[in-house]
């Protein structure tokens, strides 16, 4: 049983401190999926996101190519951004994050072979929900609940051949290697999908607030279709993302009771969970290790500097 690998403790879903430490450990130093380049088909309209309390736009510059440029909103200092050949747009929310091609060396042989351009975008929606953004993420990289949370996703999409691939900061899910062109779905480290099946496509980003317990989702949909038929996909895939808010909500509700502290994985089934976490893992841990020896100055954060001490780090926060 010792060689098990075991999830991150309850406190990490639980704990302001934590957060404010994997933001700058995690979130700034990392790459995030905007969309296809069909979500900035109108030249100069902004469209707006926030992750992690930093608000980006992204905007298409010009109608003869796909020029397409991300700025910080409170700053107006661009970003750096990346299009990659088969059409999808990344960006950066920080000066701290690596070049595209240190973060993701092998992600482009993958995505060469689908074009992302042809389905046109559709629809976006948001919410808040009650769970901390690493609850999502855990259900999203692993199918061991979908027989029994998503009856209708698994008739089309069976447990039987899915399998998760886990590269560098991202994991490519095969629903059925038979399937090709259906039932593909990307995580992006760390907290952005892409989900091509059931017809259409949808991304979404988990998006952490500065409460742990809070979590924004916020979903992009992508057609051919209009109308009825788009109604029918869109159905088909809210139930699937309803049936996972409802579980995530319920799981955050036993890691927040502190009678969980943590548990182990799956060694065939939950490798794309045991992939992510040890990757917050030994990102926070460094960034804890290099704040220790030289505290940040951080000019923006008052309220939140990492005040943790190296057993708060590994303790339960709430206990
Ligand atoms: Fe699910």
């Amino acid at each position: 049983m010792a060689s098990l690998t075991r999830t991150l403790p309850a406190s990490w879903y639980c704990s302001s401190l934590l957060y404010q430490l994997e933001r700058r450990a995690v979130f700034m130093k990392a790459w995030y999926l905007l969309g296809p380049v069909t979500r900035f088909n109108v030249v100069g309209e902004r469209v707006v996101y926030e992750i992690a309390q930093i608000s980006v736009t992204a905007c298409r510059m010009s109608g003869a190519s796909i020029d397409i440029k991300v700025f910080d909103e409170s700053t107006g200092v661009e970003f750096k951004s990346h299009i990659t050949g088969t059409g999808l747009v990344f960006s950066t929310i920080s000066e701290d994050a690596p070049s595209f091609d240190d973060f993701f060396p092998d992600l482009q042989p993958l995505i060469n072979t689908v074009d992302f351009t042809k389905l046109p975008y559709r629809r976006s929606i948001k919410y808040e929900g009650k769970f901390n953004w690493k609850t999502m993420v855990d259900g999203y990289q692993e199918c061991l609940h979908c027989q029994y949370t998503h009856p209708s996703f698994s008739v089309f999409y069976p447990p039987t051949f899915y399998t998760v691939y886990n590269h560098k900061n991202f994991s490519q899910h095969v629903a059925d290697p038979k399937k090709s062109g259906d039932g593909l779905f990307l995580y992006f480290f760390p907290n952005c999908t892409l989900n091509v099946y059931g017809g259409g496509m949808s991304s979404f980003r988990v998006c952490p607030t500065e409460k742990p317990g809070i979590t924004r989702m916020e979903f992009d949909y992508y057609h051919l279709e209009t109308g009825d038929k788009f109604e029918e996909y869109f159905k088909f895939v809210r139930q699937v993302a309803m049936e996972d808010y409802e579980l995530c909500e319920k799981a955050q509700e036993n890691l927040e009771k502190g009678i969980y502290t943590e548990g182990i994985l799956n060694p065939v089934k939950e490798t794309g969970v045991a992939f992510y976490q040890q990757r917050v893992l030994d990102l926070v841990c460094a960034q804890h290790e290099s704040e220790t020896q030289s505290p940040p100055n951080i000019v923006h954060d008052g309220d939140h500097r990492n005040t943790m001490t190296a057993s708060q780090l590994v303790e339960p926060a709430s206990s």
